[in-house]
């Protein structure tokens, strides 16, 4: 009677979480940009489909201000168990700091992105910020907003994109809506007051997971099947901006334990990238909380395993999230203050709290705390790092400069 009543219940939760896809809809074509690979001469279009027509997986693209269409031909899978189809695309070969046009099967709507500058006089500049989704409200929708008016030529999201209740499997509540809601959103969020479109990655929150921490990539299918990685469900990676930045993605024990293989991975990939001028982190969960405790099991873990490296192959900056706070730390090494050490900048609060703050002066790992709403804006040029916090209104919440030559 017990196995009966099990297999029923199994039947109904597969029947139940796919029906709680059909509440919103997509809004087709649903399309962003990402990059799996060398993001000076590549970019990848993604888009949705709804129909198994062989010609969706056309995307057609030309420099901007030419008439000459090229034809490429996109890999399908599935999206959410659902009777949408994703579809992946990478343009190769880009010129850089050029405009491109594309289209995407089915739709006549021209879309433009600009490639990434090889020119090291010329700043990349992008916005790193977590804790990204809740639905409509409008303090997040701020900072939403303003993503664009910054004129980044990327984002970059610390984990914890969609506050999804896993828990909840009620049908009143729609386990994938808000992931839908945040899709739908980002014809607008991924753009910049001209129009142009931005490529989006992420690092994996504790939120993209059924579960949170501990579990296998297939508990976070939405984030995977949405973000490719080069290798299958391995939620970290570095992208190498030619020889000006490599940025890495980490996965603080969500779908990938922070031990064993990944710091076996961290540790090869930062002492090959030692000379590197600008190394950069992205990562979940603090090593240095501004509003959880210094002794949690994850942060300490991180301190444990990742920070030693970070000091030893002279990591610039890592951005850390999951705590809704803003902070700012002194540059470490050796787990103390040094001139020449790493800078934690943080916490996570692009809608999500924010979280009261442990206040800077009595703590000895934080220079700057403060419970607000924002996101980091980077600029990365020869001789400077420049890192701006920005709130919801546009405002200037905290900003360091790296001078290179000192
Ligand atoms: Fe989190």
């Amino acid at each position: 009677m017990f196995r009966l009543y099990l297999i029923f219940s199994l039947f109904s939760y597969f029947l139940i979480s796919d029906s709680l896809f059909s509440e919103e809809k997509l809004e087709l074509p649903a399309v962003y940009l990402t990059w799996d690979q060398s993001p000076l001469e590549t970019i990848t279009v993604r888009w949705f489909s709804d129909q198994k027509d062989p010609r969706d997986k056309q995307i057609l693209y030309r420099l901007k201000g030419t008439k000459k269409w090229e034809k490429l031909i996109a890999s399908t899978t599935t999206f959410l168990r659902s009777d949408y189809f994703i579809h992946n695309a990478t343009i190769h070969n880009l010129y850089p700091d050029t405009d491109y046009e594309f289209m995407v099967f089915n739709s006549s709507e021209i879309f433009w992105f600009r490639s990434l500058p090889k020119d090291p006089s010329k700043a990349i500049r992008f916005v790193v910020g977590g804790d990204v989704y809740r639905g409509g409200q409008a303090g997040p929708r701020n900072t939403d907003i303003e993503l664009g008016r910054q004129d980044p030529m990327f984002v970059v999201f610390g984990g914890d994109l969609v506050y999804v209740k896993y828990k909840l499997l009620a049908s009143k509540y729609k386990l994938y809506d808000l992931w839908v809601s945040w899709i739908n959103s980002w014809k607008e969020l991924l753009r910049t007051p001209n129009g142009r479109m931005f490529p989006i990655l992420a690092a994996i929150g504790n939120h993209d997971v059924r579960g949170q921490f501990k579990r296998k990539p297939r508990s976070a299918h939405t984030f995977y099947e949405l973000f490719p990685f080069p290798k299958e469900h391995l939620g970290y990676q570095v992208l190498d901006f030619g020889n000006r930045l490599s940025l890495f993605l980490l996965d603080t024990a969500h779908t990938n334990p922070i031990s064993a293989d990944q710091t076996n991975w961290l540790h090869k990939n930062l002492s090959e990238r030692s000379e590197q001028r600008h190394k950069l982190a992205v990562y979940h969960v603090p090593a240095y909380p501004s509003h959880r405790s210094y002794k949690g099991d994850v942060s300490s873990l991180i301190r444990k395993s990742w920070v030693p490296l970070f000091d030893r192959f002279g990591l610039h900056t890592a951005f850390e999230h999951h705590d809704h706070t803003l902070k700012r730390t002194p540059r470490l090494r050796n787990n103390q203050p040094h001139p020449e050490g790493v800078l934690y900048l943080g916490d996570g609060a692009w809608s999500s709290g924010p979280r009261e703050v442990k206040p800077a002066e009595n703590v000895w790992f934080l220079e700057k705390t403060k419970s607000v709403r924002h996101f980091w804006l980077i600029e990365l040029d020869e001789n400077k790092r420049s890192f701006t916090a920005i709130n919801g209104e546009g405002g200037i919440e905290d900003l360091v400069e790296q001078n290179l030559n000192h």
